[in-house]
């Protein structure tokens, strides 16, 4: 497979939504939208694509956000029909490089029951940080 990895598009957008929806990592309550992801980039943040070129077809996404101190990764995942062909590791070599040129440390949240991403990010460097519990307040008028 011929693949590249881009900065998102507004364009983009209805694709991305349909792979984060088909890798279980969006949804409307978390307010992802193309606004959101715009936000994240003006404030100095990236979402990687990444496309076979000989079909356009968007196979993967990184979502890299930074609050001024860390980046922090989240919405990775590849097709479910493109997983299983190492297309991963191409992805988040080039997310770490991203985190590195901006010099700040790079933090993520993964479930402890997803073997695959586990070992994926620990091969990538990533060292477990301990026994957390995440907490959010997604509505804060309620
Ligand atoms: C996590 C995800 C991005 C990995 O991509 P993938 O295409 O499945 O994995 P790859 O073929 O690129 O393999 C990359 C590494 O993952 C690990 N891995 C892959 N399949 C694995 C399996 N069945 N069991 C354990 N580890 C596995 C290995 O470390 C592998 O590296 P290796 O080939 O050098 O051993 C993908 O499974 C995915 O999109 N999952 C759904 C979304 C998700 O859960 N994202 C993480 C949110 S935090």
């Amino acid at each position: 497979m011929n693949l590249q990895i881009r900065n998102y598009i507004p364009e983009d957008y209805i694709e991305v939504e349909q792979l984060w929806k088909d890798t279980e990592m969006g949804g409307a309550k978390r307010g992802d939208d193309n606004e959101a992801i715009e936000e994240t980039i003006r404030l100095g943040g990236k979402l990687l694509i990444l496309e076979d070129i000989s079909t356009g077809k968007i196979i993967g996404t990184s979502w890299l956000t930074q609050d001024g101190r860390r980046i922090y990764l989240h919405h990775f995942g590849i097709r479910p029909e493109h997983q299983g062909k190492g297309y991963s590791k191409i992805l988040l070599k080039e997310s770490l490089n991203f985190a590195r040129n901006t010099g700040k440390q790079i933090k993520l949240e993964v479930h402890k029951n997803n073997i695959t991403a586990v070992e994926l990010y620990r091969k990538g460097g990533f060292k477990y940080l301990g026994d957390y519990d995440v907490y959010i307040i997604r509505d804060l008028d309620n």
